[in-house]
């Protein structure tokens, strides 16, 4: 006779259907599994029979046989345990009642205790698509299962619980979604940055338009300091942007033990010695990297000229497309990528370059190689680029008077609203998505500031390119200023943020 039982796989971010056949025939004991299993499918054979002799179930002693559907999709990690162990408990007549509403998804541990597995929140959507009405998670997974309304959700600690549930003899409480409180945001605040006024305000331009950053200035100025707080003068995720993030996290393995959605945007701090994969993400069971996990929030990369060069090229695309793509023998994944960069250097190897009061000792060739680390085509794609000067004693022993993030935030809203008015269902959220074909229609300049732009990109032999990153800053600029039109002071303002190429690249 053959039994079946619903479950879940994943590929990339999406999820499907599978189902497991389980046959229970005459002959000699055996134990199959077929449908292109993976080793992790593979040793789910020997924990599920070990499982169920631990928690007294005997093992069917006929011919067993298991069959993962569909066929031609390679099934990935442990979380095949929990369906494979239901399937053949009904084979063996353990669990009587149908299943077919229901869908079963879970680690087991040899005592049978229900292990977490990854990707929950993505596989509970589809379950809920795929109209499946009972969904059976790990234990540790419920709250993220919750997430999806319309779909019951399960926590499973151990297979004796569910064998219980399932006979009617004792219920397993519904997940209920609880919002985790939140970390302190306000522990790491702008007012706590004191004088910076120039970097500050660049930021809080870089948090409305979208763009990103990069900070140049000698050790101890403060520049991992303001990046850190750069998450507390972004917007507030929107619930589509909550979904999107968790579902990265829920299959990369990074949510926190417990935890529902990710309400908080992202502050992601690779170290230098990350890999190609590290960053971009892949592997054999394609994993999310940093540029992902760093989805709707920042990716920070402090010591920008210490990364390997041809690691960083890798975010040559996605920082234009927002998406990350891997290819892999089973497929091509797709992982969105859409993330703010912001990058922190030193001037040079010593760090005192072009400092106000330290002398330099490094060799003008040295300084030249170490600045030539970071490749034009990746400066190119940083809008803002600013130098950090050490702080100044006035400022650094004021008391008060530095202003809080929280307000800092409200212009940065302000600015974003009129964004989003502007773009509306164009698929663009900010003012770093311009493309130069729209400058005609949303960046209209006055008869001052389109003169003064021209006399810049002459004097200044300004490139294509840097005039694009200009006209993006100055509509952002003008958007914190409420001003529908581009004007002079917010052109000048731009051009300061791109003066750095020059100053430090092309002396
Ligand atoms: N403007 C400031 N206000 C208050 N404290 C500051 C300021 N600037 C620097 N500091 C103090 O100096 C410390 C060093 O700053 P931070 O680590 O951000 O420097 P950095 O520019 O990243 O240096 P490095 O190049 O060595 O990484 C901070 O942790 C903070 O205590
Ligand atoms: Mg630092
Ligand atoms: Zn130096």
């Amino acid at each position: 006779m053959v039994v079946k039982c619903n479950s879940l796989g994943l590929f990339g971010l999406k999820s499907y259907a599978v189902e497991i056949e389980a046959d229970l025939s005459r002959g000699v004991a055996a134990f199959e599994i077929v449908g292109l299993p993976d080793t992790a499918v593979k040793e789910s054979r020997d924990r599920v029979r070990i499982a169920m002799k631990n928690c007294g179930f005997e093992f069917p002693a006929s011919r067993l046989v298991l069959n993962l559907a569909p066929a031609d999709i390679k099934k990935e990690g442990p979380l095949y345990d929990l369906p494979i162990l239901v399937a053949i408990l009904k084979a063996a007549r353990y669990i009587t009642v149908n299943t077919d509403d229901c869908a079963f998804i879970g680690e087991v541990a040899l005592s049978g205790d229900v292990r977490p597995i990854n990707g929950v929140l993505p596989m509970a959507i589809a379950a809920k698509e795929q109209g499946i009405k009972k969904l059976f998670v790990p234990s540790h997974n419920g709250n993220e299962g919750a997430v999806v309304k319309g779909i019951e959700v399960y926590p499973v600690a151990s297979i004796y619980e569910l064998v219980d549930h399932l006979s009617g003899r004792r219920q397993i409480e519904k997940a209920v979604y609880v919002q985790e409180i939140s970390p302190d945001l306000s522990a790491l605040d702008f007012s706590q940055v004191k004088g910076q006024a120039e970097a500050k305000r660049a930021l809080e331009i870089a948090a409305a338009g979208g763009h990103n950053v990069l900070l140049i200035g000698s050790p101890g100025a403060g520049k991992s300091m303001l990046a850190k707080r750069m998450t507390g003068i972004l917007p507030a995720m929107t619930f589509e942007e909550t979904i999107e993030t968790t579902k990265i996290h829920s299959i990369a393995g990074t949510l926190k033990k417990g935890a529902g959605l990710v309400t908080q945007r992202p502050f992601r701090t690779p170290h230098h010695t990350v890999t190609k994969i590290g960053l971009s993400g892949g592997g054999t069971n394609p994993k999310p990297g940093e540029i992902s996990l760093a989805h709707n929030g920042i990716l920070f990369l402090d010591e920008l000229p210490e990364f390997n060069r041809s690691t960083l090229e890798v975010l040559r695309q996605p920082l234009e497309d927002g998406t990350v793509s891997i290819a892999r023998a089973t497929g091509n994944y797709t992982y969105p990528a859409r993330f703010m960069m912001i990058a922190a250097m030193n001037p040079c190897p010593c760090g005192f370059y072009n400092h106000p009061k330290k002398e330099c000792s490094c060799t003008d060739t040295a300084v030249r190689r170490y600045l030539n680390k970071v490749s034009g085509p990746l400066l190119d794609r940083i809008d803002i680029h600013i130098e950090v000067p050490p702080v100044e004693y006035d400022d650094l022993s004021r008391k008060s008077g530095e202003e809080e993030s929280s307000l800092i935030r409200e212009r940065v809203n302000r600015a974003r609203r009129i964004q989003l008015n502007r773009f509306q269902d164009s698929g663009i959220l900010c003012n770093a998505g311009i493309d130069a074909s729209m400058f005609d229609k949303v960046c209209v300049l006055d008869e001052k500031a389109d003169a003064m732009l021209k006399k810049a990109f002459d004097k200044l032999n300004l490139t294509a390119r840097a005039y694009d990153r200009i006209m993006k800053v100055a509509r952002t600029i003008a958007d914190l200023d409420q001003s529908e039109i581009i004007r002079a002071a917010h052109i000048s303002e731009a051009i300061q943020y791109r003066a750095l190429d020059r100053k430090y690249w092309n002396r």
